[in-house]
C-alpha cells in the first residue's frame, strides 16, 4: 500500500510538472525522493518523509525585523490567523450537521482556535499587526462556497473544502514555512502542522467510508474549488517569497498531499491525475 501511495506521488509530480512547467533540477530532486521511498517502502510513510525532509534545500538568512519582512508578514500572518478561524467556524458548523461526529468535530474546532491564538502570538512576537481585511478577502471565495454548500446540505462539498483543501493548504504552507521561520514561530508551527495531518485524516476517513455516494459530488466540488487554490497561491506569491517560501515548493507540497488524500479516499491513480489536472487547467 505504501509503495502504491508513493507511485501515486510519483505520477502526480509529473502531472504537475507538465502543467506548470517545473524546473528540471527540482523535478529530478523530487523524483529521486519518490524513488528512494519506493526502495525503502517497508519502513516508510509518505507523511514522515514530508515532515522530516523540508523542500527547501537551505534556509536563507532572514532579517525578521526589517520593514520589508514585517510588511509581508502582516499579510501572511493574517492569512494564517484567518485560515485557522475559518477552520474553527467550519468544524463548529459541521458538528451540527454530520450525524454521529459532534464531539469529534467540536474537538477539531477547539484545536483550530488554539492554532489561531498561537499564530496571533507569532505576529505579536515580531511586533506585526496582521492585515485581517486582506485575509478575509483572501478566504472569501472558499468561505462563500462552503456556506453555499452547507445551506444546500452538501456535506461532501463542505468536507472537500475544509478537510481536504484548507487542511492541505495549511499543511503545505506550514511545511514550507518551518525551515525559514523565526525560532518562536517555528516551535508553534511545528506543533500545529501535526494537528493538521490529523484533521486531514478525519476528512479522508469519512469520505472513504462514504466514497460510493460521495464520488460524483467530490468530483464536482474539486472542479469548482481546486482552481481557487491556485489563484490564492498567486495572490500571496510575492509576500511568501519575502518570507523565504517559494511558490514552487508550496505547489509541490500541496499537490502531493492533496493527491495522496484523494487516493486514500478511493480514487484511482488515473482519477487523481484527472482531478488534479482539472483544477490546474481551470486556474490557468
Ligand atoms: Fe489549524
Ligand atoms: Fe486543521
Amino acid at each position: 500500500m505504501i509503495g502504491l501511495a508513493v507511485c501515486r506521488t510519483f505520477e502526480l509530480t509529473f502531472v504537475r510538472a507538465i502543467l506548470i512547467g517545473y524546473r528540471e533540477d527540482k523535478l529530478v530532486k523530487t523524483v529521486s525522493r519518490c524513488e528512494c521511498a519506493l526502495r525503502g517502502a517497508s519502513q516508510f510513510t509518505v507523511t514522515q518523509e514530508k515532515q522530516t525532509m523540508p523542500t527547501l534545500a537551505a534556509s536563507p538568512v532572514m532579517d525578521f525585523q526589517s520593514e520589508t519582512y514585517k510588511d509581508a508578514y502582516s499579510r501572511i500572518n493574517a492569512i494564517v490567523i484567518e485560515g485557522e478561524l475559518e477552520a474553527n467556524d467550519n468544524y463548529t458548523q459541521l458538528s451540527e450537521y454530520l450525524n454521529g461526529y459532534k464531539d469529534e468535530l467540536i474537538k477539531l474546532a477547539k484545536m483550530e482556535k488554539k492554532h489561531m491564538r498561537g499564530f496571533q502570538a507569532c505576529g505579536k512576537n515580531l511586533s506585526v499587526t496582521p492585515d485581517m481585511p486582506f485575509a478575509k478577502a483572501f478566504f472569501s471565495r472558499l468561505h462563500d462556497n462552503f456556506q453555499t454548500a452547507l445551506a444546500a446540505d452538501k456535506l461532501v462539498t463542505c468536507l472537500l473544502i475544509q478537510s481536504l483543501i484548507i487542511e492541505t493548504f495549511a499543511i503545505a504552507a506550514y511545511n514550507i514555512y518551518i525551515p525559514v521561520a523565526d525560532d518562536f514561530a517555528k516551535k508553534i508551527t511545528e506543533g500545529v502542522v501535526k494537528d493538521e495531518y490529523m484533521h486531514l485524516n478525519f476528512g479522508e476517513e469519512w469520505l472513504k467510508a462514504n466514497f460510493e455516494t460521495a464520488k460524483a459530488e467530490l468530483e464536482e466540488a474539486n472542479r469548482a474549488n481546486l482552481p481557487l487554490v491556485w489563484k490564492m497561491l498567486n495572490e500571496v506569491e510575492k509576500d511568501a517569497a519575502v518570507l523565504g517560501m517559494e511558490k514552487e515548493a508550496l505547489v509541490e507540497d500541496f499537490m502531493i498531499t492533496y493527491g495522496e488524500a484523494l487516493g486514500n479516499i478511493g480514487f484511482t491513480a488515473r482519477e487523481v491525475m484527472k482531478l488534479s489536472a482539472q483544477g490546474l487547467a481551470a486556474a490557468a
